[in-house]
C-alpha cells in the first residue's frame, strides 16, 4: 500500500472566454438548448481555481478532458493562462483531451453574431498541453495522447484516449492499440512496485440506467476495457463527457470489480468536482459545489442558477423536437405539446387509473420530469422507495407494464434489459452507496 495520494478531480471546463460568449441574439439563441453556462465560464473556473491553490495540502489537479468549449484556438490559450497561474501555486495539473478539444469548424460568439474562429487540430493538443501531463510522462503512446504519469511515490495514473481520429474513426473507445499498450504499462506498474488508477473522458461504465441505449454515453467497447483493466489490477477510473455525478460498480467475468467515478461538468448543474484520496486500495471520494464566482446571479444561488439554465435547456428541447411537424404528425404533436404543458401528475394518475399522494396532484408533468432529470445528473437521486413520488411512479409503471413488455426486447439488442428496473434505478438511487461522496475498497 502507498502513501495517500490527494488530488482535485475537475472535468468538463468547457472553457471559452467571456469576450468570445457575447450576449447577442445568437447567443441567446444558443443558450435555448445549452445545459452549460456559457458565458460565466470564466468566473467559475477562475472562482474554482482560487479555492482550490488555496489547499495547501492537495497539489494535485487531474482534468479529464473537454477542456474547451468546442476547440476554438484562443479558449485553450486563454485556458492555459489559468492553468499556468494554478501551477505557480505549487500544483502540478495532468489532463487528457476530448472530442471538444479539436475542431476545425470553430465558432464564437463576438462581433454582433456567431462567426467562425480559429479551430485546434489533434495534433497541436500535444503542443498546447505538454506541461500538462506529457512533459514528464512515464510512458506516452505512440499516436493518440494516451500516457502514464508518476503522480506520487508508488501511484501512477494511466491517462486513456478516447477521442478516436479526427475523422471520426474509434469515436469514443480506447483502440486495441492503445489497450495493448495500456496493458503493457500496467504491467511495467506492477512489476516496479506501483498501484494504477485511470482515467478517461469517455464513462467505462453507462452512468445512469438509461444511458445504456445512449451509444454516445460510455465507451463503445467497454467491455473490452473494463476486462483489460480490471483484470490486471486497475479497479477504478474517473470519466467525464457525461457532464453527471455518478459511481458505479461491475464486476468482470473473472470477478474483478470495476469501479467508474463520473463526474459533473464544472460549469453545469450540478457544477461540481471532486476531491479524492488514494492509497492503492482505498479510494475517498468527496464532491465539492464550484464556490460562488463573480457574476449578476439575479438573487439566485449557485444550485438555482445552474438548474434554471438545465430546466430552461431541457423544456426547449422538448419544445422544438414536438414544434414544427406537418399534416397529421402536426396536429398529433400540437396535442402533445399541450398535454405536456398543462398536464399534471393529478391528470396523469386520472389517466392511468392510479391513486398518488395528494401533496403530488398539482405538480405539473413537466416539473416532474425536467426535476427527475436534474437529479439524475446531481446524482444519489432521491425518489427511492417509500418517497410519494417512487409510489406515483411505481403505479403508473405497473400500469402500463404491458407497453414496457413489448418495448423491452426491442431494445434489449446487445443486453437483456429490465425496463422496470431502470426506471426506478434512475429516480432514486439504489446502489447502497452513494454517487457523490463515498469510500471504496478495491477488490
Ligand atoms: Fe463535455
Ligand atoms: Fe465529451
Amino acid at each position: 500500500m502507498a502513501q495517500p495520494v490527494k488530488f482535485y478531480l475537475v472535468t468538463d471546463t468547457h472553457f471559452r472566454p467571456n469576450s468570445m460568449c457575447e450576449n447577442n441574439e445568437a447567443y441567446r439563441e444558443y443558450m435555448q438548448y445549452e445545459q452549460m453556462c456559457l458565458a460565466e465560464n470564466e468566473a467559475i473556473l477562475k472562482a474554482t481555481f482560487t479555492e482550490i491553490a488555496k489547499d495547501k495540502e492537495t497539489n494535485i489537479v487531474i482534468i479529464p478532458g473537454d477542456l474547451s468549449k468546442d476547440g476554438e484556438k484562443q479558449s485553450h490559450i486563454e485556458l492555459l493562462k489559468y492553468l499556468d497561474a494554478l501551477r505557480q501555486t505549487g500544483k502540478k495539473i495532468y489532463v487528457i483531451t476530448a472530442r471538444h478539444d479539436f475542431n476545425s469548424n470553430a465558432t464564437a460568439f463576438i462581433n454582433g453574431g456567431r462567426y467562425p474562429v480559429e479551430g485546434t487540430t489533434k495534433e497541436e493538443l500535444y503542443d498546447l498541453y505538454y506541461e500538462y501531463g506529457y512533459s514528464d510522462a512515464v510512458a506516452k503512446h505512440e499516436g493518440s495522447m494516451s500516457y502514464v504519469a508518476q503522480i506520487a511515490p508508488g501511484i501512477r495514473m494511466l491517462a486513456l484516449d478516447s477521442d478516436g481520429e479526427p475523422d471520426g474513426k474509434d469515436k469514443g473507445s480506447v483502440n486495441g492499440d492503445i489497450l495493448r499498450w495500456a496493458q503493457q504499462q500496467i504491467t511495467d506498474a506492477k512489476n516496479s512496485g506501483n498501484s494504477m488508477f485511470a482515467i478517461c473522458h469517455y464513462p467505462i461504465v453507462p452512468s445512469s440506467p438509461f444511458f445504456e441505449l445512449v451509444r454516445d454515453a460510455r465507451l463503445e467497447n467497454r467491455d473490452e476495457v473494463i476486462s483489460a483493466l480490471a483484470d490486471n489490477g486497475v479497479n477504478l477510473a474517473f470519466t467525464g463527457h457525461m457532464h453527471i455525478q455518478s459511481a458505479n460498480v461491475v464486476k468482470t467475468e473473472k470477478g474483478n470489480e470495476f469501479w467508474d467515478i463520473c463526474t459533473s461538468a464544472l460549469v453545469g448543474s450540478p457544477a461540481t468536482y471532486r476531491k479524492v484520496e488514494f492509497d492503492g486500495s482505498t479510494a475517498d471520494i468527496r464532491t465539492i459545489k464550484v464556490p460562488a464566482f463573480d457574476w449578476d446571479m439575479e438573487g439566485l444561488t449557485n444550485d438555482e442558477y445552474f438548474d434554471r439554465q438545465f430546466e430552461y435547456r431541457i423544456k426547449n428541447r422538448l419544445k422544438r423536437t414536438l414544434s414544427g411537424k406537418k399534416g397529421f404528425k402536426g396536429i398529433i404533436f400540437a396535442l402533445l405539446k399541450h398535454i405536456v404543458n398543462t398536464l399534471t401528475l393529478g391528470g396523469v394518475a386520472r389517466l392511468a387509473f392510479v391513486r398518488i399522494d395528494k401533496s403530488l396532484k398539482k405538480v405539473k408533468f413537466l416539473d416532474f420530469a425536467c426535476a427527475i432529470a436534474i437529479n439524475m445528473f446531481k446524482g444519489d437521486a432521491p425518489f427511492v422507495e417509500g418517497t410519494p413520488e417512487y409510489e406515483a411512479v411505481a403505479k403508473v409503471v405497473k400500469r402500463f407494464s404491458f407497453i414496457i413488455k413489448k418495448v423491452e426486447p426491442k431494445l434489449s439488442k446487445t443486453k437483456q434489459l429490465d425496463l422496470k428496473q431502470m426506471i426506478f434505478d434512475s429516480i432514486g438511487n439504489n446502489k447502497g452507496f452513494s454517487d457523490n461522496n463515498l469510500t471504496i475498497t478495491l477488490k
